[in-house]
């Protein structure tokens, strides 16, 4: 993109109309152990590593799609734990809620519904 905008540039050509993409700050949290209630496993997961890193680690294979919370397809039950939101920062106490994994992380033992 700065290739042809460069060269539009230096041609004297009209301004190029654009948009950019970048992904969203990670945040990276405490890390800690998942639990996967339903398919009995475990996975200790370093600050920064996702439930859905953490659970692929595990040898699982939740359901996902674009891996960076757009899709929400890889909504999943935390039964019980703290989460940190690696794109925005903030840190949860869960009961019971839905996240979608692949943006949340562990904060200490998380036990979810896998
Ligand atoms: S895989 Fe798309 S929101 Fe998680």
């Amino acid at each position: 993109l700065d290739t042809v905008m460069g060269w539009h540039g230096e041609h004297g050509r009209a301004p190029l109309l654009h948009e950019r993409f970048k992904a969203a700050p990670v945040v990276a949290g405490e890390g800690g152990r998942v639990h996967f209630s339903r398919t009995g496993g475990q996975a200790e997961a370093a600050a920064g590593v996702s439930l859905l890193e953490a659970a692929e680690q595990a040898g699982l294979k939740p359901k996902h799609g674009c891996r960076m919370g757009i899709c929400h397809t890889c909504k999943c039950r935390v039964s019980k734990g703290r989460v940190r939101d690696l794109q925005s920062g903030e840190s949860r106490e869960l009961n019971g809620q839905e996240v979608r994994i692949c943006v949340h992380a562990a904060e200490g033992d998380v036990e979810l519904d896998l």
